[in-house]
């Protein structure tokens, strides 16, 4: 089943045989609706095409504590890249000996945050090693290998002029200055961009991180108990865009990885697991100057505003092709667009955004005096359920003093 599929059931539009204009009813828009269901199947297809590794769910790429604990349930970790992540994971349970902590320009704060809880830590740089030095018996740093895979360049976190990661020369310093110091459990960390669909380039770039750790591993004297490929995987945002082929990135990389001497591989996905699991119903309120004007604006949805993303978007209901128009939500400025639709639409009408699963509500804004919207999730017994209510005007006093 394809995921235009889940929630594009001809002109009805369902989760799991729930009607999505009854939630809508039920909750009000903007909604963030999840398929349970899908989480676990877009789980369950990695853990298959990657029988050995370990996973950890990326919590940026959603940190609802609702999906952590879905996912913490199935055996996943949680990779984490502040200490809100860290608590977040762990009131959803997850236990802190399978977590990660990946930040950058973290404080020592921070860091000690991570290590007092007995977290390992991807450091970022070797001066950020440093705040921590003499004290860690694990260690692991991020390698940038000298390039990066990514679908935008705000997305792509590897290769030159990014903050991202130590070149290998300078990891080999930073491995011995650790086992110097006395650390005596070693990682390796690399990530180097989102989204990515070609299982092939993929595959490339896992292999000559292979190899970069190989050289790391022997130059710097240091047995890599765990290698760490981060995140990255992808998943279409269009009916044109092709599915990454899973199986064959799994079963080519773990081959690949068997060759060389490593202890286990990890991998950090987040919108693998979640980004096709979501969508988001918003409401027309306008059609004006041509322009289909909702209640779903960058707000919610900033992704198109900050990388040029596409989302498909469609009418909840009736579906009458139409003159293509843009997309538009409430807040005052000309980036905010989300899209273009290609139906029919009148005001009153409900819309849906695909693919609203990762990096949607977790980057989302109060901006324009607008609260953050309500997300509901349908289980996989058929039933819904709110996971996190719409934001009202006691959170925006909240923090005022
Ligand atoms: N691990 C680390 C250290 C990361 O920085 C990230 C994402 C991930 C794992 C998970 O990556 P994923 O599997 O989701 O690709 N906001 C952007 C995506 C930025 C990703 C940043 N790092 C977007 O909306 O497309």
């Amino acid at each position: 089943m394809g995921v235009f599929d889940i929630f594009d059931n001809g002109s009805r539009s369902t989760i799991s045989g729930i009607s999505l204009n009854r939630i809508a009813d039920i909750y009000g828009t903007p909604v963030i609706v999840y398929s349970a269901r899908r989480i676990r199947d877009n789980f369950t297809r990695l853990k298959k095409a990657f029988p050995e590794a370990s996973i950890f769910y990326s919590v940026k790429a959603n940190d609802n504590p609702r999906i952590i604990e879905l996912l913490g349930g199935m055996g996943s970790g949680a990779d984490t890249a502040s200490p809100f992540e860290i608590s977040m994971s762990i009131f959803a349970g997850i236990d802190t000996g399978n977590m990660l902590y990946s930040p950058n320009n973290a404080s020592l704060r921070d860091l000690e945050f991570a290590y007092d809880r007995g977290i390992t830590i991807n450091f970022n740089s070797f001066t950020q090693y440093s705040k921590m030095r003499g004290k860690m018996e694990r260690i692991s740093f991020r390698i940038n290998p000298g390039f990066g895979l990514g679908e935008f360049g705000g997305i792509t976190t590897g290769g030159s002029n990014t903050k991202f990661g130590l070149d290998p020369d300078s990891a080999i310093l930073a491995y011995e200055k650790a086992r110097e110091d006395g650390s005596s459990e070693f990682g390796i960390h690399m990530m180097i961009g989102s989204n990515n669909r070609n299982h092939l380039q993929l595959y490339e770039a896992y292999s000559s991180f292979f190899k970069v750790a190989d050289r790391i591993s022997k130059e710097a004297g240091v047995k890599f108990e765990f290698v760490d490929i981060g995140g990255g995987l992808g998943i279409p945002y269009s009916s044109a865009d092709k599915d990454l082929d899973i199986a064959s990135l799994g079963s080519m990389t773990t081959d690949e990885f068997s060759r060389h001497g490593f202890g286990h591989l990890v991998l950090e996905p987040g919108r693998y697991i979640v980004g096709d699991a979501g969508i988001i119903i918003g409401t027309v309120n306008d059609v004006h100057n041509g322009f289909v004007g909702t209640d779903i604006g960058m707000n919610i949805n900033i992704r198109p505003a900050l990388y040029g993303a596409r989302h498909m978007i469609l009418p909840l209901s009736e579906r009458t092709e139409g003159e293509e128009m843009t997309v538009t939500g409430q807040i005052c400025e000309n980036t905010d667009r989300i899209g273009q639709i290609a139906y029919r639409v009148m005001e009153g009408d409900r819309l849906m955004v695909l693919c609203a699963g990762a990096y949607i509500y977790s980057m989302s804004s109060r901006y324009n005096g607008r609260p953050r919207p309500a997300e509901a999730m349908i289980m996989e017994d058929g039933t819904d359920r709110l996971i996190r209510r719409r934001e009202d005007f006691s959170d925006f006093l909240s923090a005022v003093v």
